[in-house]
């Protein structure tokens, strides 16, 4: 490749002055990501029209020379560092470019030189993003308790972009108290979480304007409960007869599921079971039966004790018979 095609050009450029006019372009700046390719459009509809067409790069005033064209002659020169990076159209003149490295920011400039030796010039400036990888969300806690935690979700990518949340397929909405982006819109706080607000599952999209990335979608558990604690006694009577059987049942909400915990008297009985509903039958009561039930709901995760209500039960050694009257006698007796 010899030295003089190129010196020639910048010197005709030099001569004729720059961009005594412009208008060879549709746009006059475009954004392009490493490793694809862009296309800088002309408005020329045929190349026939001129002498020269040069295509001038400018980085920081230093100007390297990508491709000289003389249509009548159909020869083009291209300089070797671009031989392999260009797609060069000789009926538009239109220049594509890639794949892209940071480098390749900077100004590009198409001179070309009408049949009647009049200067026409554009020129576009390009700006070069980092491809966006790596989209991910993280969370500061693993295991956050319903009312307790403020969860943060971080939203981390590699390359130029801004940020957008998702929840499920629609848009996350935040009202700046409960739930906060911070200004960048990579991070997330959720104050006094609920069960339900991170099974989303929650989506990070990291977007510029050629390209965007996607995470994988992000849920957690938010542990909560025990709540609704409730005790059911069959029979439902407060009074027993001796012999009889008693069952009891108690049912908590919670999440992972509680530790249900039997008490008679205010002390633990040995039953205790994580399966709701939880039950147990004394069979063939007697008088030492007779006392306080309840049960009391525990959740290891949120570290909360939640008691039932308490079944008053007393076993009487006789059932009166009939007259039923006397029953009223025997208990106030
Ligand atoms: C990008 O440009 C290179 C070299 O000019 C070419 O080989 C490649 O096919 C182009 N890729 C696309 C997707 O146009
Ligand atoms: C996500 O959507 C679900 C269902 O509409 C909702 O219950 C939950 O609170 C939402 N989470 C967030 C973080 O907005
Ligand atoms: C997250 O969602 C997946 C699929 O919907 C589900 O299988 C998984 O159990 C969820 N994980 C949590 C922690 O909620
Ligand atoms: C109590 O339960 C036992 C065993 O399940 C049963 O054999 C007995 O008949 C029951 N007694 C009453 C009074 O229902
Ligand atoms: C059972 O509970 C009642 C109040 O509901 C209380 O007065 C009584 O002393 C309790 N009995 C026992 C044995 O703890
Ligand atoms: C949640 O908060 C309550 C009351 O503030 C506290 O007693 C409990 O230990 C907390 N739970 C966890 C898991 O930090």
């Amino acid at each position: 490749m010899d030295f003089c095609n190129f010196r020639l050009p910048l010197l005709i450029l030099a001569v004729l002055g720059c961009c005594s006019e412009g208008g060879l372009f549709l746009n006059d700046k475009m954004k392009g990501v490493i490793g694809k390719n862009v296309t800088f459009k002309t408005t020329i509809t045929s190349a026939q029209d001129f002498q020269f067409v040069i295509w001038n790069f400018n980085k920081a005033d230093i100007i390297t020379s990508i491709i000289t064209s003389v249509p009548s002659s159909n020869t083009n020169n291209i300089n070797e560092k671009y031989t392999s990076r260009i797609v060069y159209s000789k009926a538009t003149c239109e220049l594509q470019l890639g794949p892209l490295v940071k480098e390749d920011e900077g100004r590009y400039i198409l001179t070309a030189v009408t049949n009647k030796r009049k200067p026409l010039s554009g020129q576009i400036v390009l700006e070069v993003l980092e491809p966006i990888t790596d989209v991910k969300i993280s969370s500061n806690l693993p295991e956050p308790v319903e009312f307790n935690s403020t969860v943060v979700l971080s939203c981390s990518a590699k390359g130029s972009f801004t940020y957008q949340w998702l929840n499920g397929s629609v848009p996350l909405v935040v009202d700046g108290t409960h739930m906060k982006l911070n200004a960048v819109g990579n991070e997330l706080t959720i104050a006094e979480v609920r069960r339900t607000e991170l099974r989303g599952p929650i989506i990070c999209i990291a977007k510029n304007p050629l390209e965007s990335g996607t995470s994988a979608p992000f849920n957690l558990t938010v542990s909560y409960g025990p709540e609704k604690v409730i005790m059911t006694q069959t029979p439902t009577d407060s009074f027993l007869q001796k012999g009889s059987n008693l069952t009891l049942a108690c049912s908590a909400q919670s999440d992972p599921p509680a530790q249900l915990q039997w008490m008679f008297n205010g002390t633990e009985m040995p039953q205790k079971t994580t399966q709701s509903p939880a039950n147990i039958t004394l069979t063939n009561v007697e008088e030492k039966h007779s006392g306080n039930y309840s049960c009391v709901a525990y959740n290891a995760k949120t570290n909360r004790y939640v008691s039932s209500q308490v079944a008053v039960v007393s076993v009487l050694g006789t059932w009166p018979k009939f007259p039923m009257q006397n029953f009223t006698d025997f208990c106030l007796g």
